[in-house]
């Protein structure tokens, strides 16, 4: 019977392993701060996510504490650490997952012979050793490992049939193929898998898993074709964020396994009603944007545009809908809060959402949404959605902190701001003119902190409809090669465009800090 027949029957399950943390932080200007790293992880318990990549614990001590946190607090889903194949960095990646329920190192080692002789300046036969060394080393000190053979795709086949061997034989139990440049082609990939699955002895022991960057747009049809030739396990990121063009994108693949359960025959574990929740969250705390146009999270993944089309959905929803939008969570937004409500059912709400605040956290937190609830009579999920996400990141102390802005423009007056910030503790006024009033904004809050940072984009969008909604502003900066983004939401996007700047700024002196700390040493390359 045909492999493809086989899973059909069994209606087996294929795991989702998401690296949002790990290969999704990659993404330039993606970087994320503990606090914000464990509101993901929480969320992607919630969804059902088989294991979740928490961190590369070695590569700086803000990774390895924030794969601790996740290890301490997360039960539901079992808990990943990258590791390369060295003796100190499998000690740091144990350690870190220490308080991990279901702890797991992710070995990796590059099987090329362009990355073999280039990068790693290794023979073949040394490649294999370390392999088998690294392996029984990470299984003595967790239990559960999986091996990546990195730039598989552009591997010689029996030399990667031998190091999947070896590290097969070695203990691990998942054996990750990486398409780590995206090169591959699904027939091919598909065929990669099959080839090893029935070469490779103890092949049909272990879990076969598919790793697919997004280089030729191919990372989630890759992902899929991996599944059709026996992979069990999908690294995937939410939005399909990562390295370069990114990963395989979880909701995508996830929908497509859902949407075409008739011909894959196989499940996921995922509570898809929550994409869009996540999709947000992600896109929010990185400030990476989602195209309009983007397959399940894009604002217009269910929109209908054409007159024949809305025609026909009125007549039945199936002949333009593949799914409904309910199963990806789109809803015509919940009302859930409002002038009244109080405290108790506040913090009710939030939890609802994945939140957990300390007291003085929740406090705060309360007083921006009474003050979001004077100015807006109906308070949706994903209102309250950014106003926390606005808090959300200021575990550190923020070095400047906006005290009071006042903008003058229209059509007859020069667009002037006059601003009121706090620095270190405190405070300072400048005024100053621009070509529009976030220009002015802009320039005066560069000014009077002396940035030198550059504006690398701006976007403004109104969170729900109406002229009262709360409009977010998402900046990204650029200083010294560093890249920060920051949002801030206010029903005035004036004000929301200042704290937008704000925030990134002070993440920039956070990462400036960081790097000095570390005496500049940049994050162990992969
Ligand atoms: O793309 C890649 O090869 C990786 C490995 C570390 C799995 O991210
Ligand atoms: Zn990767």
């Amino acid at each position: 019977m045909a492999d493809r027949d086989r899973t059909r029957e069994n209606g087996e399950r294929v795991r989702i392993f998401d690296t949002t943390l790990r290969d999704g932080e990659q993404s330039p200007g993606a970087s994320m701060q503990k606090e914000e790293k464990l509101q993901i992880a929480r969320q992607l318990e919630k969804m059902g996510v088989d294991i979740i990549e928490a961190g590369f614990p070695v590569a700086s001590p803000d990774d390895f504490a924030a794969v601790c946190a996740i290890s301490e607090e997360i039960r539901g889903s079992s808990i990943c650490a990258l590791s390369r194949c060295r003796s100190e960095d499998i000690e740091t990646a144990a350690r870190a997952l220490e308080k991990a329920k279901n702890p797991r190192i992710h070995l990796f080692l590059a099987t090329s012979a362009l990355h073999m002789e280039k990068k790693l300046k290794l023979a073949p036969e040394a490649v294999l050793e370390t392999i088998d060394r690294s392996v029984r080393k990470a299984v003595e000190l967790a239990g559960e490992v999986e091996f990546s053979a990195e730039d598989a795709t552009r591997s010689d086949r029996d030399f990667l049939a031998r190091a999947v061997g070896v590290a097969i034989s070695a203990g691990a139990r998942t054996i990750n193929i990486p398409d780590t440049v995206g090169y591959a082609l699904p027939s091919e990939f598909r065929e990669l898998l099959v080839f090893l699955r029935t070469t490779v002895p103890g092949a049909l022991d272990v879990v076969f898993s598919a790793h697919c960057h997004n280089d030729l747009g191919l990372a989630v049809a890759n992902s899929l074709a991996a599944v059709e030739g026996g992979a069990r396990q999908v690294e995937c990121t939410l939005n399909g964020i990562g390295e370069r063009a990114g990963n395989a994108a979880m909701e995508e693949v996830v929908m497509a396994l859902r949407v075409r359960k008739a011909f894959f025959g196989l499940e996921t574990g995922i509570r898809t009603e929550e994409f869009v929740r996540a999709s947000r969250l992600v896109s929010t705390i990185t400030g990476m944007l989602v195209q309009p146009n983007k397959a399940i999270v894009g604002a217009n993944a269910f929109a209908h545009e054409s007159g024949i089309h809305q025609d026909g959905l009125l007549k039945d929803k199936r002949t333009y809908e593949i799914m409904l939008p309910e199963q990806v969570g789109l809803s015509e937004g919940s009302l859930v809060l409002g002038k009244h409500s109080g405290r108790h059912a506040f913090r009710a709400r939030i939890e609802t959402l994945g939140y957990r605040l300390s007291e003085e956290d929740l406090s705060s937190a309360f007083a921006r949404f009474k003050r979001l609830a004077d100015q807006k009579k109906e308070i949706y999920e994903e209102d309250l959605e950014t106003l926390l996400s606005e808090g959300s990141a200021t575990q550190e102390k923020d070095r400047y902190r906006l005290e009071r802005l006042v903008v003058t423009g229209g059509t007859l007056v020069p667009p002037t701001a006059t601003l009121v910030l706090s620095i270190d503790g405190e405070e300072r006024q400048m005024a100053g003119l621009g070509t529009g009033p976030v220009d002015a904004i802009y320039r005066t809050l560069s000014n009077i902190t002396g940035s030198g940072a550059r504006l690398l984009s701006f976007t403004v969008k109104g969170i729900t409809g109406g002229s009262d909604a709360l409009g977010e502003v998402t900046v990204r900066l650029e200083e010294e090669g560093r890249v920060a983004a920051g949002h801030g939401a206010d029903t005035d996007i004036l004000v929301a465009a200042a704290r937008a700047y704000l925030e990134a700024l002070n993440r920039l002196e956070r990462k400036k800090e960081r790097d000095k700390r570390a005496g500049l040493v940049q994050k162990a390359s992969l």
